[in-house]
Protein backbone atom coordinates (compact mmCIF):
# COMPACT_ATOMS: atom_id res chain seq x y z
CA UNK A 1 0.00 0.00 0.00
CA UNK A 2 2.85 2.30 0.93
CA UNK A 3 4.89 1.76 -1.95
CA UNK A 4 1.99 1.72 -4.18
CA UNK A 5 0.53 5.60 -3.13
CA UNK A 6 4.83 6.20 -3.43
CA UNK A 7 4.36 5.04 -6.97
CA UNK A 8 0.98 7.00 -7.74
CA UNK A 9 3.15 10.30 -6.09
CA UNK A 10 5.91 9.85 -7.95
CA UNK A 11 3.80 9.61 -11.36
CA UNK A 12 1.87 12.80 -10.12
CA UNK A 13 5.26 14.29 -9.69
CA UNK A 14 6.50 12.95 -12.93
CA UNK A 15 3.51 14.34 -14.65
CA UNK A 16 3.66 17.83 -13.39
CA UNK A 17 5.17 20.19 -16.47
CA UNK A 18 8.11 21.86 -15.22
CA UNK A 19 8.29 25.68 -15.07
CA UNK A 20 9.32 25.97 -18.68
CA UNK A 21 6.30 23.83 -19.91
CA UNK A 22 3.59 26.45 -17.66
CA UNK A 23 5.46 29.23 -19.37
CA UNK A 24 4.95 28.08 -23.22
CA UNK A 25 1.30 28.01 -22.71
CA UNK A 26 -1.09 31.03 -22.61
CA UNK A 27 -3.05 30.23 -19.61
CA UNK A 28 -6.49 31.56 -21.20
CA UNK A 29 -6.38 30.29 -24.25
CA UNK A 30 -4.03 27.11 -24.17
CA UNK A 31 -2.03 27.96 -26.77
CA UNK A 32 1.44 28.02 -26.83
CA UNK A 33 3.03 31.20 -26.41
CA UNK A 34 5.42 32.37 -29.52
CA UNK A 35 9.05 32.78 -28.08
CA UNK A 36 10.37 36.24 -29.13
CA UNK A 37 13.94 37.10 -29.44
CA UNK A 38 15.10 41.10 -29.36
CA UNK A 39 18.87 42.48 -29.68
CA UNK A 40 20.43 45.36 -28.25
CA UNK A 41 17.93 46.54 -25.57
CA UNK A 42 20.58 48.47 -23.32
CA UNK A 43 18.85 51.58 -25.14
CA UNK A 44 16.72 53.54 -28.05
CA UNK A 45 14.23 51.80 -30.00
CA UNK A 46 15.16 48.10 -28.20
CA UNK A 47 14.89 49.55 -24.85
CA UNK A 48 11.68 50.18 -25.60
CA UNK A 49 10.43 47.40 -27.66
CA UNK A 50 11.50 45.63 -24.44
CA UNK A 51 9.46 47.62 -22.49
CA UNK A 52 6.20 46.95 -24.50
CA UNK A 53 6.55 43.16 -24.67
CA UNK A 54 7.03 43.00 -20.83
CA UNK A 55 3.38 43.56 -20.73
CA UNK A 56 2.67 41.49 -23.46
CA UNK A 57 2.46 38.30 -21.51
CA UNK A 58 0.86 36.17 -24.60
CA UNK A 59 4.64 35.66 -25.46
CA UNK A 60 7.71 34.42 -24.00
CA UNK A 61 10.57 37.24 -24.57
CA UNK A 62 14.31 37.32 -24.46
CA UNK A 63 15.83 40.23 -24.40
CA UNK A 64 19.47 40.70 -24.44
CA UNK A 65 22.76 43.15 -24.54
CA UNK A 66 25.87 43.13 -24.43
CA UNK A 67 28.17 41.90 -21.02
CA UNK A 68 28.64 45.97 -20.08
CA UNK A 69 24.82 46.77 -20.53
CA UNK A 70 23.44 44.27 -19.11
CA UNK A 71 22.69 45.61 -15.69
CA UNK A 72 21.06 48.36 -17.71
CA UNK A 73 17.99 45.62 -18.38
CA UNK A 74 18.78 44.04 -14.59
CA UNK A 75 18.08 47.55 -12.68
CA UNK A 76 14.88 47.93 -15.24
CA UNK A 77 13.05 44.48 -15.29
CA UNK A 78 11.96 41.59 -13.43
CA UNK A 79 13.23 38.10 -14.92
CA UNK A 80 10.46 35.11 -15.03
CA UNK A 81 10.14 32.08 -17.01
CA UNK A 82 8.60 33.80 -19.60
CA UNK A 83 10.45 37.05 -19.19
CA UNK A 84 14.63 36.16 -19.89
CA UNK A 85 17.39 38.81 -19.88
CA UNK A 86 20.61 36.95 -21.12
CA UNK A 87 24.01 38.38 -22.41
CA UNK A 88 24.54 38.76 -26.59
CA UNK A 89 27.12 40.40 -28.08
CA UNK A 90 25.75 39.76 -31.55
CA UNK A 91 28.97 39.59 -32.92
CA UNK A 92 30.36 36.97 -30.91
CA UNK A 93 29.39 33.71 -32.28
CA UNK A 94 29.97 32.28 -28.54
CA UNK A 95 27.35 34.76 -27.33
CA UNK A 96 25.49 33.59 -30.24
CA UNK A 97 25.78 29.68 -29.99
CA UNK A 98 25.19 30.20 -26.25
CA UNK A 99 21.95 31.62 -26.57
CA UNK A 100 20.57 29.89 -29.35
CA UNK A 101 21.26 26.47 -27.48
CA UNK A 102 19.36 27.64 -24.24
CA UNK A 103 16.57 28.47 -26.39
CA UNK A 104 16.02 25.63 -28.24
CA UNK A 105 16.64 23.12 -25.78
CA UNK A 106 14.64 24.75 -22.88
CA UNK A 107 11.82 26.59 -25.47
CA UNK A 108 12.45 24.39 -28.36
CA UNK A 109 13.47 27.80 -30.65
CA UNK A 110 13.16 30.99 -31.45
CA UNK A 111 9.62 32.34 -33.79
CA UNK A 112 10.31 35.44 -34.11
CA UNK A 113 13.75 37.61 -34.32
CA UNK A 114 14.45 41.29 -33.78
CA UNK A 115 17.60 42.09 -35.35
CA UNK A 116 17.56 45.62 -33.54
CA UNK A 117 20.98 46.17 -32.08
CA UNK A 118 23.35 48.33 -34.36
CA UNK A 119 26.84 51.05 -34.52
CA UNK A 120 26.73 54.20 -36.39
CA UNK A 121 30.27 55.32 -37.48
CA UNK A 122 30.22 59.10 -38.19
CA UNK A 123 33.23 59.35 -40.63
CA UNK A 124 33.74 60.52 -44.47
CA UNK A 125 34.54 57.14 -46.44
CA UNK A 126 38.43 58.06 -46.63
CA UNK A 127 38.78 58.50 -43.14
CA UNK A 128 37.66 54.43 -42.70
CA UNK A 129 40.06 52.32 -42.16
CA UNK A 130 39.49 48.22 -43.50
CA UNK A 131 39.23 47.45 -39.73
CA UNK A 132 36.30 50.02 -38.90
CA UNK A 133 34.59 49.16 -42.24
CA UNK A 134 34.88 45.57 -40.50
CA UNK A 135 33.61 46.59 -36.71
CA UNK A 136 30.56 48.29 -38.62
CA UNK A 137 29.39 45.21 -40.92
CA UNK A 138 30.44 42.75 -37.67
CA UNK A 139 27.89 44.72 -36.02
CA UNK A 140 24.69 45.53 -38.41
CA UNK A 141 25.13 42.91 -41.25
CA UNK A 142 27.35 40.07 -40.32
CA UNK A 143 26.13 39.74 -36.54
CA UNK A 144 22.39 39.43 -37.08
CA UNK A 145 22.78 37.29 -40.06
CA UNK A 146 24.49 35.12 -38.26
CA UNK A 147 21.52 35.26 -35.84
CA UNK A 148 19.47 34.72 -38.65
CA UNK A 149 21.24 31.78 -39.99
CA UNK A 150 20.62 30.13 -36.41
CA UNK A 151 16.93 30.53 -36.10
CA UNK A 152 15.83 29.62 -39.41
CA UNK A 153 16.43 25.32 -38.72
CA UNK A 154 13.98 25.71 -36.07
CA UNK A 155 11.03 28.30 -37.75
CA UNK A 156 11.67 25.36 -40.80
CA UNK A 157 10.67 22.55 -38.44
CA UNK A 158 7.71 24.19 -37.53
CA UNK A 159 6.50 26.20 -40.82
CA UNK A 160 6.22 29.23 -38.97
CA UNK A 161 8.44 32.25 -38.50
CA UNK A 162 9.43 35.64 -38.79
CA UNK A 163 12.54 37.97 -38.84
CA UNK A 164 12.10 41.60 -38.86
CA UNK A 165 15.59 43.52 -39.44
CA UNK A 166 16.10 46.75 -37.93
CA UNK A 167 17.19 48.78 -41.23
CA UNK A 168 17.05 52.55 -41.95
CA UNK A 169 16.29 55.44 -44.19
CA UNK A 170 20.00 54.81 -44.63
CA UNK A 171 19.24 51.36 -46.11
CA UNK A 172 17.57 53.40 -49.31
CA UNK A 173 19.97 57.03 -49.39
CA UNK A 174 23.00 57.99 -48.16
CA UNK A 175 24.14 60.75 -46.24
CA UNK A 176 28.07 62.35 -46.45
CA UNK A 177 30.06 61.00 -43.36
CA UNK A 178 27.50 57.88 -43.32
CA UNK A 179 28.66 55.97 -46.01
CA UNK A 180 29.89 52.67 -44.22
CA UNK A 181 26.86 52.61 -42.17
CA UNK A 182 24.67 52.77 -45.45
CA UNK A 183 26.55 50.64 -47.14
CA UNK A 184 25.46 48.22 -43.98
CA UNK A 185 22.46 48.61 -44.08
CA UNK A 186 22.42 48.84 -47.96
CA UNK A 187 23.70 45.39 -47.38
CA UNK A 188 20.97 44.23 -44.65
CA UNK A 189 18.59 45.35 -47.05
CA UNK A 190 19.82 43.51 -50.29
CA UNK A 191 20.15 39.70 -47.73
CA UNK A 192 16.67 40.35 -46.25
CA UNK A 193 14.95 41.00 -49.91
CA UNK A 194 16.70 38.02 -50.93
CA UNK A 195 15.37 36.45 -48.26
CA UNK A 196 12.03 36.89 -48.50
CA UNK A 197 11.50 35.13 -51.51
CA UNK A 198 13.49 32.11 -49.73
CA UNK A 199 11.66 31.83 -46.72
CA UNK A 200 8.22 32.50 -47.95
CA UNK A 201 7.44 29.43 -49.17
CA UNK A 202 8.71 27.40 -46.05
CA UNK A 203 5.81 29.88 -44.24
CA UNK A 204 8.28 32.53 -42.98
CA UNK A 205 8.22 36.38 -43.20
CA UNK A 206 11.16 39.19 -43.63
CA UNK A 207 10.40 42.10 -42.53
CA UNK A 208 12.70 45.47 -42.81
CA UNK A 209 11.44 48.17 -40.29
CA UNK A 210 13.27 51.64 -41.72
CA UNK A 211 13.40 54.09 -39.09
CA UNK A 212 14.35 57.58 -40.18
CA UNK A 213 15.44 60.39 -37.98
CA UNK A 214 14.20 59.31 -34.24
CA UNK A 215 14.05 61.43 -31.60
CA UNK A 216 16.47 60.17 -29.42
CA UNK A 217 19.93 60.56 -27.57
CA UNK A 218 21.17 57.76 -30.07
CA UNK A 219 23.40 60.29 -31.92
CA UNK A 220 25.21 60.04 -28.66
CA UNK A 221 26.48 56.48 -29.20
CA UNK A 222 27.52 57.27 -32.77
CA UNK A 223 31.13 55.51 -33.59
CA UNK A 224 34.12 57.81 -34.83
CA UNK A 225 36.83 56.43 -36.95
CA UNK A 226 40.29 56.91 -35.65
CA UNK A 227 40.64 59.99 -38.49
CA UNK A 228 37.31 61.83 -38.40
CA UNK A 229 38.02 61.70 -34.28
CA UNK A 230 35.13 62.73 -31.34
CA UNK A 231 36.84 66.28 -32.30
CA UNK A 232 36.63 65.68 -35.42
CA UNK A 233 39.68 67.11 -37.96
CA UNK A 234 38.97 70.91 -37.46
CA UNK A 235 41.12 71.88 -40.49
CA UNK A 236 42.19 70.57 -43.54
CA UNK A 237 39.74 69.03 -46.81
CA UNK A 238 36.69 67.36 -44.64
CA UNK A 239 36.65 69.70 -41.79
CA UNK A 240 33.17 71.75 -43.34
CA UNK A 241 31.85 68.12 -43.92
CA UNK A 242 31.95 67.57 -40.59
CA UNK A 243 31.41 70.77 -38.98
CA UNK A 244 28.24 71.11 -40.64
CA UNK A 245 27.08 67.52 -40.85
CA UNK A 246 26.77 66.82 -37.19
CA UNK A 247 24.95 69.58 -36.08
CA UNK A 248 22.18 69.22 -39.19
CA UNK A 249 21.87 65.17 -38.16
CA UNK A 250 21.65 66.02 -34.54
CA UNK A 251 19.07 68.85 -35.25
CA UNK A 252 16.91 66.57 -37.41
CA UNK A 253 17.00 63.69 -34.94
CA UNK A 254 15.82 66.60 -32.42
CA UNK A 255 13.00 68.01 -34.68
CA UNK A 256 11.63 64.34 -35.59
CA UNK A 257 7.86 63.80 -34.46
CA UNK A 258 8.85 59.87 -33.87
CA UNK A 259 10.22 58.92 -30.89
CA UNK A 260 12.22 55.04 -30.11
CA UNK A 261 8.60 54.17 -28.51
CA UNK A 262 6.65 55.06 -31.65
CA UNK A 263 9.17 52.79 -33.47
CA UNK A 264 9.04 50.47 -31.10
CA UNK A 265 5.14 49.88 -31.26
CA UNK A 266 5.49 49.74 -35.03
CA UNK A 267 7.68 46.70 -34.53
CA UNK A 268 5.24 45.31 -31.81
CA UNK A 269 2.20 45.43 -34.64
CA UNK A 270 4.81 44.07 -37.09
CA UNK A 271 5.42 40.81 -34.40
CA UNK A 272 1.44 40.47 -34.72
CA UNK A 273 0.37 41.24 -38.53
CA UNK A 274 -0.42 37.86 -40.21
CA UNK A 275 1.78 38.67 -43.17
CA UNK A 276 3.81 41.97 -42.45
CA UNK A 277 5.29 43.39 -45.63
CA UNK A 278 9.02 43.38 -46.62
CA UNK A 279 9.49 47.58 -46.38
CA UNK A 280 8.12 49.16 -43.37
CA UNK A 281 9.16 52.45 -43.08
CA UNK A 282 8.83 53.88 -39.14
CA UNK A 283 8.83 57.37 -39.22
CA UNK A 284 6.88 60.00 -41.01
CA UNK A 285 10.28 61.22 -43.03
CA UNK A 286 11.16 57.50 -43.92
CA UNK A 287 7.75 57.35 -45.67
CA UNK A 288 8.90 60.87 -47.55
CA UNK A 289 12.12 59.13 -48.25
CA UNK A 290 10.36 56.11 -49.35
CA UNK A 291 8.15 57.79 -52.04
CA UNK A 292 11.16 59.94 -53.28
CA UNK A 293 12.93 57.09 -53.89
CA UNK A 294 10.38 55.31 -55.39
CA UNK A 295 8.77 58.32 -58.03
CA UNK A 296 11.45 60.41 -58.41
CA UNK A 297 14.03 60.06 -61.00
CA UNK A 298 17.55 59.37 -58.95
CA UNK A 299 19.22 61.34 -60.64
CA UNK A 300 17.16 64.30 -59.90
CA UNK A 301 16.63 63.18 -56.42
CA UNK A 302 20.48 63.17 -56.23
CA UNK A 303 20.68 66.40 -57.11
CA UNK A 304 17.93 67.88 -54.79
CA UNK A 305 19.41 66.24 -51.87
CA UNK A 306 22.57 68.00 -52.65
CA UNK A 307 21.36 71.02 -52.64
CA UNK A 308 19.95 70.79 -49.27
CA UNK A 309 23.02 69.75 -47.60
CA UNK A 310 23.92 72.71 -45.21
CA UNK A 311 26.54 75.14 -47.26
CA UNK A 312 27.58 72.29 -49.39
CA UNK A 313 28.82 74.58 -52.20
CA UNK A 314 31.58 75.78 -49.71
CA UNK A 315 32.99 72.36 -48.93
CA UNK A 316 36.19 71.55 -49.59
CA UNK A 317 36.23 74.61 -51.84
CA UNK A 318 39.92 75.92 -51.59
CA UNK A 319 40.81 71.97 -51.58
CA UNK A 320 39.23 71.19 -55.16
CA UNK A 321 40.84 70.86 -58.36
CA UNK A 322 37.69 70.14 -60.55
CA UNK A 323 37.59 72.17 -63.50
CA UNK A 324 35.23 75.38 -63.86
CA UNK A 325 32.19 75.10 -65.37
N1 LIG B 1 17.91 56.41 -33.80
C1 LIG B 1 17.75 56.60 -35.08
O1 LIG B 1 17.55 57.74 -35.54
C2 LIG B 1 17.77 55.43 -36.03
C3 LIG B 1 17.43 55.66 -37.34
C4 LIG B 1 17.45 54.63 -38.23
C5 LIG B 1 17.78 53.36 -37.82
N2 LIG B 1 18.11 53.11 -36.55
C6 LIG B 1 18.49 51.74 -36.19
O2 LIG B 1 17.73 51.32 -35.07
C7 LIG B 1 18.46 50.34 -34.33
C8 LIG B 1 18.46 50.75 -32.87
O3 LIG B 1 19.14 51.98 -32.75
P1 LIG B 1 18.79 53.08 -31.65
O4 LIG B 1 18.37 54.28 -32.31
O5 LIG B 1 17.90 52.50 -30.62
O6 LIG B 1 20.27 53.34 -31.10
P2 LIG B 1 20.95 53.08 -29.70
O7 LIG B 1 20.16 53.72 -28.62
O8 LIG B 1 22.36 53.47 -29.88
O9 LIG B 1 20.84 51.51 -29.51
C9 LIG B 1 21.66 50.59 -30.16
C10 LIG B 1 21.69 49.32 -29.33
O10 LIG B 1 22.51 48.36 -30.00
C11 LIG B 1 23.35 47.77 -29.03
N3 LIG B 1 24.56 47.24 -29.63
C12 LIG B 1 25.54 47.88 -30.31
N4 LIG B 1 26.46 47.00 -30.72
C13 LIG B 1 26.04 45.78 -30.31
C14 LIG B 1 26.56 44.46 -30.42
N5 LIG B 1 27.71 44.22 -31.05
N6 LIG B 1 25.86 43.43 -29.88
C15 LIG B 1 24.71 43.67 -29.22
N7 LIG B 1 24.17 44.88 -29.05
C16 LIG B 1 24.84 45.92 -29.60
C17 LIG B 1 23.66 48.89 -28.03
O11 LIG B 1 24.01 48.29 -26.82
P3 LIG B 1 25.32 48.61 -25.94
O12 LIG B 1 24.78 49.20 -24.68
O13 LIG B 1 25.91 47.27 -25.72
O14 LIG B 1 26.20 49.54 -26.71
C18 LIG B 1 22.27 49.54 -27.95
O15 LIG B 1 21.46 48.86 -27.03
C19 LIG B 1 19.85 50.28 -34.95
O16 LIG B 1 19.93 49.15 -35.80
C20 LIG B 1 19.94 51.57 -35.75
O17 LIG B 1 20.81 51.45 -36.84
C21 LIG B 1 18.11 54.13 -35.63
Amino acid sequence: MALSSLESASRLFKSQPNTDEVAARDAPSGKIKPVILVTGCSSGIGLALAELLEQQTQYRVVITARSKSLEVLRSKFRESDRFWIRPLDVTSETDRNRLLEEINSRWTGVNVLVNNAGVSYRAVVEHMSAAEELDQFDANYFGPVALIRGVLPSMRKIGRGKIINVSSVSGMLAMPTMGSYSASKYALEGISEALWYEVRPLGINVSLIQPGFVRSKSFMNVKYSTQSGPEHPSTGLYADYYLHMTPFIERLMGLSLTTPQAVARRILKTIQRKNPPLWIPATYDAEVFYYLRRFVPRRLLLEFLFATLPRVRSWAKAYTKKRQR
